[in-house]
């Protein structure tokens, strides 16, 4: 492997530099001295502490490898189409690392002022262009990074990511931020994007925190457009917030995004909440709705790179929830399916305990009253909240779905909801966990003991 150099940008700010050396091909980050001095607040990452180290490949490594598309298809064609030879993050992010998720930025020495010196582009692109890019992802699914090149987002689906300004949609060029990410929904399950939306406006509905999503349809072409909590309007102009997934933060690599076989478990995500968060409580109760929300909606896919961190100036927070979507419409076999993170040692829906939750809620720091309170409001509302944005949409897509869906995900709320009913009436519950936060076994952190969650959503 060759020797390589990269400048890494946040929000447009010189704050480090990525390099490989040719004769050990072996990564490693270090901050720019000016960076640290001049009050920096923002570190790349949260394994990446502010500090004059040099961080070696097992640090950086997980970062940059979480910035790239998991696809090995994907990563051939734009290595390909770039000439970067190599498939590794590193070699990507030399073609492809100016416009990245969140705010940072990849540049060769050489390039930087090329890159900063970009015009803010904006095209406008009709309803029946941005379909004719979506029916191209269908043909093919591999192939979804936009014309000129620069921008990159993790994940399996196809994808891309537009600007939304002044009722109008618009292509982004140069160094213009996109606000929306449009997902066509994954081909071989039907109306997904559909599904998608319906699942994530619901969460919403019942009180999740999640990123805002509509349904359109462009050109006849189905799609779910999620708008990206990583941007913010100030005024005409359109701010990057940097982000990292709790892969990354928990540093492990993308082909270990699942809890099983080897990724990070409910106490590792609370692990970087205690270690990282300006709120552990607000955020310990951010993580249980991601536990439960993926319960209730009977969505499979919770995995570690489908929740965030917003890496905001001195503070840190857990992000909007996105990629929420339910399974319950495409369960047409038998048998029970398992979301991907444990709760409390349980997995299967409809086999989950309320000792499951006691103990979920253990790792949080959350009361047994807590947790079987939020688990039965979310279970006995999230039903009526799905159907209502499908009545809302009202097509065949939606009633196919109506049909598909609410028999099963109304039953299993039903189940729940009587379940956590029950679990809140028992005179055999242990009396010091009513109403009060728990507060024994609180986690250990490198930044000592975290505060228990208070009650209260
Ligand atoms: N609303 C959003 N705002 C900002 N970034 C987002 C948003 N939604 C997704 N992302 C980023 O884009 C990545 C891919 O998006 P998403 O998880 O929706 O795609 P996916 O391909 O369906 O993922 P998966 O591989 O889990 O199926 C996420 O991991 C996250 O980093
Ligand atoms: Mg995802």
């Amino acid at each position: 492997m060759s020797a390589l150099k990269l400048l890494v940008l946040l929000s447009g700010d010189l704050v480090g530099s990525v390099t490989r050396t040719e004769s050990s091909a072996k990564t490693e980050f270090q901050y720019d001295p000016d960076y640290l001095t001049g009050g920096a607040t923002v570190p790349l990452s949260t394994r990446l502490p502010l500090a004059r180290t040099r961080f070696g490949e097992r640090a950086i490594k997980p970062y940059l490898e979480g910035l790239v598309p998991e696809d090995p298809q994907v990563r051939r064609r734009w290595a390909d189409r770039w000439g970067t030879g190599q498939t590794d993050a590193i070699s990507l992010l030399a073609a492809m690392g100016w416009d990245c998720p969140g705010a940072v930025q990849f540049t060769e020495p050489d390039r930087l002022a090329e890159m900063r010196e970009r015009a803010h582009e904006r095209i406008p692109c009709s309803e029946a262009e941005i379909g004719g890019r979506l029916r191209a992802l269908h043909s093919e699914p591999s192939s979804w990074e936009l014309p000129d090149g620069h921008w990159s987002l993790a994940g399996q689906q196809s994808k891309f990511a537009i600007i939304r300004a002044d009722e109008q949609w618009f292509e982004a060029k140069g160094a213009a931020a996109t606000t929306h990410i449009v997902k066509p929904g994954i081909g071989r399950l039907h109306h997904q994007a559909l599904v998608e939306h319906a699942t994530m406006r619901a969460a919403s509905m019942v009180g999740v925190k999640t990123a805002g999503s509509q349904y359109r349809e462009f050109g006849g072409e189905p799609a779910a457009v999620v708008e990206r909590f990583d941007r913010v309007a100030a005024g005409p102009t359109v701010l990057r917030l940097h982000q990292e997934d709790l892969c990354q933060a928990a540093g492990r690599l993308p082909e270990d995004k699942y809890e099983v076989p080897h990724g990070p478990s409910l106490k590792d995500m609370m692990r970087v909440v205690a270690n990282t968060s300006d709120d552990p409580a607000r955020d310990a109760r951010r993580l249980f709705d991601f536990l439960a929300i993926n319960y209730v909606a009977g969505a499979p896919d919770g995995h570690s790179k489908n929740i965030s961190l917003l890496l905001l100036p001195g503070r840190v927070e857990i992000a909007p929830l996105y990629d929420l979507a339910s399974a319950f419409s495409f369960q047409y076999r038998k048998g029970l399916r398992d979301v991907a993170l444990s709760i409390g040692g349980g997995r299967k829906i409809g086999e989950v305990m309320p000792r499951h939750w006691v103990e979920a809620g253990k790792t949080l720091g959350l009361s047994d009253e807590y947790v079987f309170n939020r688990v039965r409001q979310l279970a006995s509302e999230f039903p009526d909240a799905f159907a209502s944005v499908l009545d809302d949409i009202s097509s065949d897509a939606s009633d196919e779905i109506k049909r598909n869906t609410m028999t099963r995900l109304s039953r299993s709320n039903a189940d729940l909801s009587a379940q956590m009913r029950k679990a809140l009436s028992s005179d055999d519950r242990p009396k010091n966990t009513r109403g009060a936060p728990r507060t024994d076994r609180p986690l250990k952190t490198s930044r000592g003991t975290t505060t228990p969650a208070s009650n209260g959503g």
